[in-house]
């Protein structure tokens, strides 16, 4: 079982889905009375509260919320987008499907964006950072804030890994122009396949709903025909999702606790090891608590426990790490090379992206993995805790893993 949210699903989402099926509507769309259970509404006003926003969208994926978060803001060719090496690629396809290109900038000991190297990635031609909360940890948000803020530019978070996590006591999601969250089966919630956009931009949301659902207005709501802002796509949520997601919701504040609570006897289990180090947290209390990163003194002591543990080193995650995406790299477009990575148009010569570019996040990965505590993706790493495992477990895990930091030290 991949993510928290997918090992809980049961008899409250099995309710939540008879009711859609009972109601003969699968759609988004429907009579404003009791007939219409509304279960995407009513999930967007849900999340709305609790992250603090005005507007909530909820759409088909989590890498669908990220173009609709650069469309919103009108972000296209010739523009520049600062984001993490270190992150999944829909956050890169995200900036090449607006045509836009995607700056890739260095991670710090947060596994997030490093404030100081976007800070020397900006140019005339920047419109958008994304912050990405990678492995549920939230990024330095109040200096790329200030950083985003200080040139004008839209700070969007790609909080797909951290839905339920905060920073200052607000959600991640909710400090920028936009959030997005991905509630896929290795998230903390999940309905399979879904995402969301949050914003406190009036104008930003109807662009994005627009994008979202052919041009429409909210809810389809007003007048459109001859004041349709642009072409859409159609990037809705169902009924269905929306209905697993109200239910999977209930379960949120449950599940962080039980990760957070685990996450801490598994590191107090593991803090007493000589030379052990784990990534900073730029705001402990708000870590959702889904991997305990731990750093290694060198990159072949990493090499020899993980292999020992049947685990990998962060920087040998294929998903994840920029060096590993030749499609990006390489600039494949679906017609061969063209926009945005080589477009006269726009640009004095083509985009240049080699693996290396990166060379402290390269090195920082090389010598990190995650201990999963409620994460197990076989991607990153099979070993791990799942959601439903015990104190028992942890120990016997923590002990496994001493057992081989200890055999392999220098
Ligand atoms: C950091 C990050 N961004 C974006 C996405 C895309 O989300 P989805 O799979 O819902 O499209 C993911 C999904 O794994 C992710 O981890």
């Amino acid at each position: 079982m991949p993510g928290p949210g997918l090992e809980l699903v049961g008899d409250e989402e099995l309710a939540e889905l008879t009711d859609v099926i009972r109601s003969g509507r699968l759609s988004r769309y429907g009579p404003d009375d009791e007939t219409f259970p509304a279960k995407v509404r009513r999930f967007e006003e849900a999340v709305a509260a609790r992250a603090g926003v005005s507007h909530a969208l909820a759409v088909n994926s989590g890498t669908s919320a990220l173009y609709l978060a650069l469309t919103g803001l009108g972000v296209g060719p010739g523009d520049e987008v600062i984001v993490p090496g270190f992150t999944y690629v829909a956050t890169m396809s995200a900036v090449v499907y607006a045509r836009a290109r995607p700056v890739l900038a260095e991670i710090d000991a947060t596994f997030d964006l490093d404030p100081t190297d976007v800070s020397g990635r900006i140019t005339p031609r920047t419109r958008a950072i994304i912050a990405v909360h990678m492995l549920g940890n939230p990024a330095r948000l109040a200096e790329l804030r200030a950083l985003a803020d200080g040139h004008d530019l839209a700070l969007i978070e790609d909080a797909a890994q951290a839905f339920g996590a905060s920073y200052g006591g607000r959600w991640v999601g909710s400090h920028g122009a936009a959030g997005i969250y991905s509630f896929n089966e290795y998230k903390t919630i999940t309905c399979g396949d879904g995402g969301m956009l949050v914003t406190d931009d009036e104008a930003l949301y109807r662009r994005a709903f627009a994008m979202h659902d052919q041009g429409h207005s909210p809810l389809r709501h007003g007048v459109e025909v001859g004041a349709r802002p642009m072409l859409g796509l159609n990037f809705r949520m169902t009924e269905l999702e929306g209905a697993v997601l109200l239910a999977q919701l209930r379960r949120l504040d449950g599940i962080v606790a039980h990760l957070r609570a685990n996450r801490d006897l598994v590191r107090s289990l593991l803090e007493d090891l000589p030379g052990i180090g784990f990534r900073e947290l730029p705001d402990p209390a708000g870590d959702l608590a889904t991997h305990l990163v731990v750093i290694f003194p060198d990159a072949a002591m990493a090499a020899a426990v993980t292999a020992e543990l049947g685990s990998i080193t962060l920087d040998r995650s294929g998903w994840h790490v920029y060096s590993h995406m030749e499609h990006l790299l390489e600039g494949r477009t679906v017609s061969g090379r063209g926009c945005p990575f080589d477009c006269a148009c726009t640009h004095e010569g083509p985009a240049d992206y080699r693996a290396g570019m990166l060379p402290a996040s390269d090195a920082l990965l090389a010598r990190s993995m995650s201990f999963p505590i409620g994460v197990v993706d076989p991607n990153l790493a099979p070993f791990g805790l799942h959601m439903r495992d015990d104190a028992e477990v942890a120990h016997r895990q923590a002990e496994h893993f001493r057992t081989a930091w200890l055999g392999h030290m220098g």
